[in-house]
């Protein structure tokens, strides 16, 4: 068996020459002849006869780290190597014609209700009236769908511009203002950020007012069906009306966002865990994210290349771990919050499959949720490579996602249906009309099914685990990733309004119940300096504080737990607790990680209490990891 084969290579030669410097594996060859690692070593060449040493990757391995090249660097390779045919059709699919038809709704209505009133006034008082009739069943009809197109593409264009654009002014701002007066952090970081967001909703606003002031004097709002007929006259004054649109609403939401947000609690971290509850039921929690498997044993992952590990032998030893922890004190749940692969790979999945394979008791109590890395890097080896809006691909990888996630609480999980008052069928339940046409997808591909089969993705957000009991522990599990097409962007996260309108139902079913929220993103930027502005937007949840303010009346009952930056930190926002998750592989061989294992439990006032966690290091040496009880509100 695949699993088998793959473990037991792990152990005897994996674990030398992938966990160790190429010195280790030498000094290994010292070994009893009859241990199978001495007898592979003997096989192996000998590593100070090679000029290059392939287990120790070159500079291809680097060629998308952000860690190992500059982003000029990188940006400089993309422009020589992007396909500017797709390029141009992405910018028509996503912006051009959203932004036409958007435009052109103003004109079609005001043609039509022209033309039929020019005629009205021709006809005598029957027939008059009965037009009238017409024109109300044909408004009711007709109507719909070209609002609904407006509509659509409204929102298509706010996601793609007006909320990122507003989310790039403010971390902009907030960064200029961090880096001139360097705060310390704590309440004086919190209070300028704050101020920022003000600042900066009152400077965006001023600039889109002056955009649409630019954009105006070409919109044309009264159209007559000699208009609509010439369409290239409508190209400019489409465009035009568009831009004035979506300008008045930024500016608008702006201002409304920018108050807001400087209104809403900025993070701190957590001034001190809840004391354990003498006799109420413990929850303990396996906290896991960002794992990057990769599909090769010697592979280096996208955005640490070779400064980072080789191989997934440190995942091995995490789960080994968790084993020993569950043995001692049972896990509840092991929660994987994201990047589970390295680029979304069949590969990659695979090795996930073996690894957990090995854990059957851990993986029955595994959950995990998609991270940008299983959904939107388009290809691993070529940074300037981007999806279509349509792309199959993009489907495909969100398939493989679905399948693996289905692998693990499919029959627990409940999907909960839009406008619904309750968590709805199982996944499995829910999964099963589609398999057929998932595997026949999978298999053959093509844009008909990968249509349909985008809809499934968009529709199954959040899932819902039920609590046990009305005042149980529930998880909720949320897609948090943006529909990016491009690798600039894939980071990039949002969380849809009908995602948080099915999870606050969800929530209202459950009065009493607390809550674990999984997603990939952070909600907010952390109460510590940033060095890069790039990382700072770039792997932003763009709306992260609207979201924050949706949790605000349910705060006390939630959990927060999140991955995606690898960063060890553990605080709040109000009452609204919230656990990022380090990553225990990202690092070097030659350094240590860890992760947490935390413990919830029943607060005061149908509050979730959450516990000190249970710190568990990864050494650099390979042996296995320790498990350190001292709690730790920040890593190292
Ligand atoms: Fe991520």
């Amino acid at each position: 068996m695949g699993a088998a084969l793959s473990s037991e290579a792990a152990s005897c030669y994996g674990a030398e020459a992938v966990g160790k410097s190429s010195f280790d594996a030498k000094n290994a060859a010292g070994l009893p002849p009859s241990s199978a690692k001495a007898q592979l070593e003997r096989r192996a060449p000998d590593h100070e006869s090679l000029i290059l040493d392939p287990r120790n990757g070159d500079a291809e391995d680097d060629v998308s780290s952000p860690k190992q090249k500059s982003l000029l660097a990188i940006a400089g390779s993309l422009l020589a190597e992007i396909s500017l045919t797709k390029l141009l059709l992405a910018w028509i699919a996503s912006i051009l014609l959203p932004a036409a038809i958007l435009g052109l709704v103003p004109l079609a209505a005001t043609a039509w209700i022209g033309g039929v009133f020019s005629r009205l006034v021709d006809l005598s008082e029957i027939g008059a009236a009965l037009a009238l009739l017409a024109i109300v069943a044909a408004g009711w009809f007709g109507w719909r769908p070209l609002f609904r197109a407006a509509e659509a593409n409204f929102w298509a264009l706010n996601a793609l511009g007006v909320q990122p654009g507003y989310a790039l002014g403010r971390e902009a701002i907030r960064h200029l203002m961090e880096r001139a007066f360097k705060p310390r952090g704590g309440t004086e970081l919190a209070r300028m950020r704050a101020m920022s967001c003000a600042g900066a909703g009152v400077l965006l606003a001023i600039i889109a007012a002056l955009a649409a002031l630019v954009a105006w004097p070409h919109t044309l709002w009264i159209g007559s069906a000699s208009d609509l007929v010439i369409a290239h006259h409508l190209i400019a004054p489409t465009i035009a009306n568009a831009t004035v649109i979506m300008s008045a609403y930024l500016a608008a939401a702006s201002l409304i966002w920018g108050f807001a947000d400087a209104s809403t609690d900025q993070p701190l971290d957590l001034a001190a865990f809840d004391p354990a509850p003498r006799e109420a039921r413990v929850w303990r929690v396996a906290h896991l994210s960002d794992i990057h498997i990769v599909g090769e044993r010697y592979g280096f992952r996208i955005e640490s290349g070779r400064g980072g590990p080789r191989g997934n032998e440190r995942l091995r030893r995490v789960m080994t771990c968790l084993e020993a922890e569950h043995a001692a004190s049972p896990l509840d749940l092991v929660l994987i919050t994201g990047d589970m692969t390295d680029a979304g790979r069949s590969g990659e999945w695979a090795e996930f499959f073996d690894i957990l394979g090995d854990h059957a008791d851990l993986a029955s109590r595994t959950l995990i949720l998609p991270g940008n890395h299983d959904v939107n890097v388009v290809d691993r080896a070529n940074p300037a490579r981007l999806d279509l809006p349509f792309s199959p691909a993009k489907t495909l990888r969100k398939m493989r996602f679905v399948s693996a996630m289905a692998a693990f609480g499919a029959d627990r999980l409940r999907v909960m249906n839009a406008g619904a008052a309750a968590p709805g069928l199982t996944l499995a339940a829910s999964l099963a009309p589609q398999r057929q046409a998932i595997e026949r997808f999978a298999d053959q591909g093509g844009l008909r099914l990968s249509n349909q089969l985008a809809r499934l993705w968009n529709d199954l957000f959040p899932l819902i685990l039920p609590p046990a009991e009305e005042d149980g522990l529930g998880v909720a599990i949320l897609n948090s990733n943006a529909d990016t097409n491009f690798s600039f962007t894939n980071a990039l996260g949002m969380i849809p309004v009908g995602q948080a309108n099915k999870l606050t139902a969800a929530f209202n079913r459950y009065p009493s119940a607390r809550w674990i929220l999984a997603l990939h993103h952070h909600l907010i930027e952390y109460p510590m300096p940033v060095a890069a502005f790039s990382e700072r937007i770039g792997t932003a949840l763009i709306n992260g504080s609207w979201f924050q303010r949706v949790l605000k009346p349910y705060a006390e009952r939630i959990v927060v737990m999140h991955g995606h930056r690898h960063v060890d930190w553990i605080g709040a926002c109000g009452a609204l607790k919230i656990i990022s998750a380090p990553s225990p592989v990202m690092a070097p061989d030659s350094k240590p990680t860890h992760f947490y294992i935390h413990a919830l439990g029943p607060g005061a006032g149908g509050s979730l209490a959450l516990m000190a966690p249970t710190r568990i290091d990864l050494s650099a040496d390979g042996e296995g990891g320790s498990s350190n009880p001292q709690p730790s509100l920040r890593g190292a």
